[in-house]
């Protein structure tokens, strides 16, 4: 029995858990051994996308795990190729192909790409495969606040969560305020910024010292108290426990915000603004 995560209720009922894992570049047999390794640990969340070429992978880990699929919450994702209402509605199907699976518990749209400008279809097609019983709860990543209140004009219909590049060095705030005040769940990706520079940043190694901690479980437990969802990637069980390990220990209001409070402008990791960055 792996560590117990709490959760959180999405807007339509769903319960996940309050941190998931991230696969990006977890693929093949070695792959597939590192999602089953984080299984095992506790995490019941676990996030891939048709462009990570691994829902194969997830769907492998979860037939080596004993833990049964009605546990886990599985997230794909719809590439921006694949906009369009024919195509997305395909695209689900065959991402539920390849990782053998009947159901997505999250099925989000990648990137909005305005310029293109398909992405309401795109939702039109979430929202009748939600009905059709192909996906429980469906989402957005990297939607910015003009592009959700189109949905909601559109469609009547606004996403249960929003997955967003979100850490110390970015921290979203003005966002994170707009998904509170519409009751939309924020997922952070790269919440460890990828493992940049920001693991040796001083004022994080100040806070892990006092809790003794690392400056990874402060991260992710700062992201915790700000209400977002991380889904923190590692391919090494010690690290994967170590990410999870931070049910144990609190951070108080003043260690929040000088957390908060590294945030630059420029912080994304790279330049994707998804106002203007578009993914295929
Ligand atoms: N929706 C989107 O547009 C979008 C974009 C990017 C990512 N994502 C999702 O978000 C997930 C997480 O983001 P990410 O993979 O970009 O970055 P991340 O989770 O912030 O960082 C992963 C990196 O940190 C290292 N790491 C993990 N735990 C560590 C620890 N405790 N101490 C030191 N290093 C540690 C990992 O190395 P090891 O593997 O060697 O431990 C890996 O190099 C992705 O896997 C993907 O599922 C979504």
């Amino acid at each position: 029995m792996g560590i117990e995560i709490p959760e959180i209720t999405l807007h339509d009922g769903l319960r996940i858990p309050a941190i998931g894992f991230g696969t990006y570049s977890l693929k093949g047999n070695e792959g597939a051994n590192a999602i089953k390794s984080a299984i095992d640990l506790g995490y019941r969340l676990i996030d891939t996308a048709y462009n990570y070429e691994n829902e194969g992978a997830v769907g492998e880990a979860i037939r080596r795990s004993t833990v049964p699929r009605k546990d886990l919450l599985i997230t794909s994702k719809l590439p921006g190729r694949y906009h369009t209402y024919d195509k997305a509605v395909v695209t689900i199907q065959e991402s539920l192909y390849r990782a053998n699976l009947d159901y997505y518990d999250l099925y989000l749209i990648h990137w909005p790409n305005p310029q293109q400008d398909h992405y309401v279809e795109a939702w039109q097609a979430l929202i009748d495969a939600k009905k059709w019983g192909l996906i429980r709860s469906i989402g957005v990543c990297n939607f910015l606040p003009e592009h959700l209140e189109r949905l909601k004009k559109e469609t009547g219909v606004l996403p249960s969560n929003n997955q967003i590049e979100l850490h110390p060095f970015f921290n979203q705030e003005e966002q994170r305020k707009w998904h509170e005040e519409n009751d939309i769940a924020t997922e952070s990706w790269s919440p460890l910024a990828r493992a940049n520079e920001v693991l040796k940043n001083d004022t994080l190694q100040k806070i892990a010292e006092q809790h003794n901690k690392s400056i990874s479980q402060i991260i992710l437990r700062w992201h915790y108290q700000l209400g977002a969802i991380a889904i923190p990637k590692s391919a090494s069980p010690v690290r994967q426990l170590e990410n999870i390990s931070i049910f144990d220990f609190a951070l108080d209001a003043a260690e929040i915000a000088e957390i908060s409070g590294i945030t630059r402008p420029d912080g994304r990791m790279r330049d994707q603004d998804p106002a203007t960055y578009e993914e295929f």
